[in-house]
């Protein structure tokens, strides 16, 4: 007779009011198994960190600011099995430079402790989740994320993200073989994202509603709250009340992402201008960074500080360059070769000016695959798609190999 194999959980917590939080959280997960150790990762020796290697899930309490606590999770990740995830429960607002702390020492996870009203259910069963897929040897879906950053106010990233979300759905190019991928494009300029007007979408509120009850969205959630094109492409907008910068969590927007990567083949991101802590899961998440810029030298330099704050934990996270408001030139001058120096990286995409087809587009809140596909914009940016959808098609063959 076939044995059932029960997943398997350990939370390690001083004192009961976590542990039993967690349990209670689960409860209804007849397939888990939870131990619990009521003490910190710091007081416990090397052989029963070692011990704990077949745990799916190691759940523990972290203080980022105490050394022994990180280096306890140094030893745990040195020892731990390849199918372990570890995920540090630490205070809800620990900063994004306490998060990286975590995350360098070797932690799949940051999540806020919980406080015994289930907050944090949706982000947990979603982890175990994605571990009993694991187990069961089905293979979890990972679409590719794509973060859109700009270089500057107003220098096009929105528009960029919309279009780019738009012409991947179309799945045109060699590397396509006629399959149209799933796209998701989510709006996280959470004060003044415009991805609602650029597509003529009615009033959206579901990330006002997460950054107000501070739940943290699962799947249902977010298909009832995203917006279906006929194109097929999802999109998950801005609210259009102001929401405080401060008011979303990292655990929310990682869930956000997670969640949409498992049944998209493409999650197109713009980003807020401001480096806020919330966008870090983006960063440790993201399958390709395009930042989008002008030739000023100014733009350039900034350009060149956000490439760095996303690189610094993300070392091979691929960054292409898109220059925005100019032809891409038959030959490059000094100021585009000073420019690619001073960025460290190839000036790979060039979008042109071209106002009429922007305005047209942004006048009858369609992408410009509808109001403008002939344009040069228009064609540029079919363009920016297939190579896109070509990249992560070599990435993925050279993955496989
Ligand atoms: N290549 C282009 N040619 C002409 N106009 C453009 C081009 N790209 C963008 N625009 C226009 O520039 C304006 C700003 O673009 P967009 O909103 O995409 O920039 P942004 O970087 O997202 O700005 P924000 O800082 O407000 O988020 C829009 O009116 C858009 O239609
Ligand atoms: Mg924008």
């Amino acid at each position: 007779m076939a044995t059932e194999q029960k997943r398997s959980m350990l939370v390690i917590a001083a004192g009961s009011e976590v542990a039993d939080a967690i349990v209670n959280a689960f409860s209804g997960e007849h397939d888990l198994r939870i131990d619990t150790k009521d003490t910190t990762l710091a007081q416990m020796n090397g052989k029963a960190i070692r011990a704990m290697a077949d745990y799916d899930v190691i759940m523990f309490q972290a203080s980022p600011d105490d050394s022994s606590d990180i280096e306890a999770i140094q030893t745990l990740v040195s020892n731990r099995s390849n199918e372990t995830t570890l995920v540090a429960l630490a205070d809800g607002d620990i900063s994004l430079s306490k998060a990286r702390a975590l995350s360098n020492a070797g932690v799949d996870e940051v999540l806020p402790l919980p406080k015994g009203d289930g907050e944090i259910d949706a982000q947990m069963l979603r982890l175990s989740r994605k571990k009993a897929a694991r187990h069961s040897g089905g293979a979890v879906h990972q679409g590719c994320l794509i973060a859109v950053a700009q270089a500057r106010g107003g220098v096009g990233s929105t528009t960029v993200a919309v279009n780019l979300a738009d012409q991947l759905c179309l799945g045109k190019g060699r590397f396509s073989r006629g399959t149209k991928p799933k796209v998701a494009l989510v709006d996280l300029d959470l004060q003044f994202g415009t991805i609602g007007s650029f597509l003529d979408l009615g009033e959206q509120d579901a990330l006002l509603q997460l950054a107000m009850d501070g739940k943290v969205p699962d799947a249902t959630f977010l298909t009832q709250s995203m917006v279906d094109l006929p194109s097929g492409l999802s999109v998950l907008a801005a609210p259009s009340s102001f929401a405080p910068l401060d008011s979303l969590r990292s655990d929310q927007v990682a869930a956000i992402i997670d969640t949409l990567r498992e049944s998209y083949d493409f999650v197109v991101v713009d980003m807020p201008r401001a480096l806020v802590g919330w966008i870090e899961p983006i960063v440790q998440r993201a399958d390709e960074m395009m930042v989008v810029t002008d030739m000023s030298v100014s733009s350039v330099r900034h350009c060149r500080r956000l490439i760095d704050f996303f690189t610094q934990d993300n070392l091979s996270l691929p960054v292409q360059v898109v220059v925005n408001h100019q032809h891409k030139p038959l030959m490059q001058t000094r100021l585009h070769r000073e420019a690619a120096k001073v960025l460290d990286r190839k000036l790979e995409h060039w979008l042109p000016h071209d106002p009429r087809a922007a305005c047209g587009a942004a006048d009858r809140g369609k992408p410009l695959s509808v109001a403008a596909p002939r344009s040069p914009l228009g064609k540029a940016m079919s363009r920016l798609a297939r190579a896109t959808l070509s990249g992560r098609q070599l990435a993925t063959q050279q993955a496989a190999k």
